[in-house]
């Protein structure tokens, strides 16, 4: 008798902790992307709302840039290229103060704002 619960007990520990392990891993797993973007409907959502600042190539040099005071991002600059996608969309979720670059919650789904964020990636990616 003892025998056997001896080895049940050794058997259901480790299992607990893989399982543990394991919803730990997925959990982080969910929360990094809730599904995979959709680039085409990121690029829509960009060419209606973006573009116009951000510029085509995602330069930083779009019509309505122009005069503004702080001018909008250069998704090819370095400081850019290297922020997490999670960054990115807490800078669209919650807008840059000060800047004319505002909040887009409301506006844009959650969903959207991570397509657009693969869109970002994409133009980021691209040469002239
Ligand atoms: C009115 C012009 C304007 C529009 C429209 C606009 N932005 Fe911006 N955006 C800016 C400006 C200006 C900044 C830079 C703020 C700064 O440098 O502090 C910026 C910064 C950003 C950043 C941060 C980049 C970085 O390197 O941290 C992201 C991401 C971004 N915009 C995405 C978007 C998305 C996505 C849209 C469309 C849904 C959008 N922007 C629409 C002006 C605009």
């Amino acid at each position: 008798m003892r025998r056997i619960r001896h080895n049940l007990t050794l058997t259901i520990v480790p299992v607990i902790v893989v399982a543990g392990l394991m919803s730990l891993a997925f959990h982080s797993f969910v929360q990094a992307g809730d599904y995979p973007a959709d680039t085409t409907r990121g690029k829509t959502v960009y060419q209606r709302h973006c573009q116009a600042c951000h510029g085509v190539g995602g330069w930083g040099d779009g019509p309505d840039g122009q005069a503004l005071k702080v001018a909008p991002a250069n998704f090819h600059r370095f400081s850019s290229f290297l922020k997490s996608d999670e960054e990115l969309l807490r800078t669209i979720e919650h807008g840059v103060v000060f800047s004319p670059m505002h909040s887009w919650r409301g506006q844009l789904t959650d969903g959207e704002m991570q397509d657009v964020v693969s869109h970002i990636r994409l133009l980021a990616q691209q040469g002239r």
